[in-house]
């Protein structure tokens, strides 16, 4: 076990890294440091986990032949997971749908993808902390992040693909890079429309 400190790079506030870090899906083919990675992956060791037992693991992909082949599945997942109907030639259009579906075919060329994976099944609680401080601490650095999931369609050959035991779950992939745009605050629901006091449907003291 380890007690960090915590590093000197990763000052902004952490009221500007929570309020700023969306969804970047136009990323940089520019190369993240291992350096840069470090820090990440310390900040992702830092979230809490059930009973401090250390299921999830990352694996942080560069090689870019596992990138290719990993896009590949990524974007059978990721029409997988689309309503009936839809495919490449009758896709939906719209602000919502098009920018994931960009992703898809611009995964090949990420500089890096990160899977956060669990030991054992059913660990998501364990790793999904972390993949969020991983992603805090990329948005203090300057880096671009988008959490995304995977469909079972592809689940025996990603795990074939990066060797992954077979007792393991993958529950979040990650790709990261410098963003071809710009992090800014983020549009939510008002907390006063999502938060009840007391009771389910009580409204909070405040607008
Ligand atoms: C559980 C989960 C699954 C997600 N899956 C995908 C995905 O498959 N593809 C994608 O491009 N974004 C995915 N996202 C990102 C969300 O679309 C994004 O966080 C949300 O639209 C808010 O975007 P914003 O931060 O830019 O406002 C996912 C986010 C979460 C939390």
């Amino acid at each position: 076990m380890v007690k960090l400190e915590p590093p000197e790079r990763l000052g902004m506030s952490l009221g500007e890294a929570m309020f700023t870090q969306r969804a970047i899906r136009r990323l940089r083919p520019d190369p993240v440091s291992d350096e840069d990675i470090r820090t990440l992956m310390d900040a992702a060791s830092k979230a809490p986990n059930a009973r401090n037992e250390h299921r999830g693991r990352f694996l942080v992909v560069r090689n870019r032949e596992k990138i290719r082949r990993f896009a590949e599945l990524y974007v059978e997942a990721w029409w997988a997971k689309q309503p009936e109907g839809w495919s490449p030639e009758n896709a939906p259009s719209g602000d919502k749908h098009l920018p994931p579906m960009r992703l898809a075919e611009a995964m090949k060329d990420v500089p890096v993808v990160v899977l956060a994976v669990s030991t054992s099944p059913g660990q998501a609680g364990s790793v999904l902390p972390a993949a969020q401080n991983l992603m805090l601490a990329a948005r203090a650095l300057g880096i671009g992040s988008v959490l995304t999931t995977l469909h079972p369609v592809v689940t025996d050959r990603i795990h074939e693909l990066f060797k992954l035991p077979p007792e393991t779950e993958v529950h979040c992939c990650i790709p990261l890079g410098y963003p071809e745009g710009r992090f800014g605050v983020t549009a939510r629901r008002p907390a006063s429309e999502t938060t009840y006091y007391d009771e389910w449907g009580n409204p909070p003291p405040w607008e």
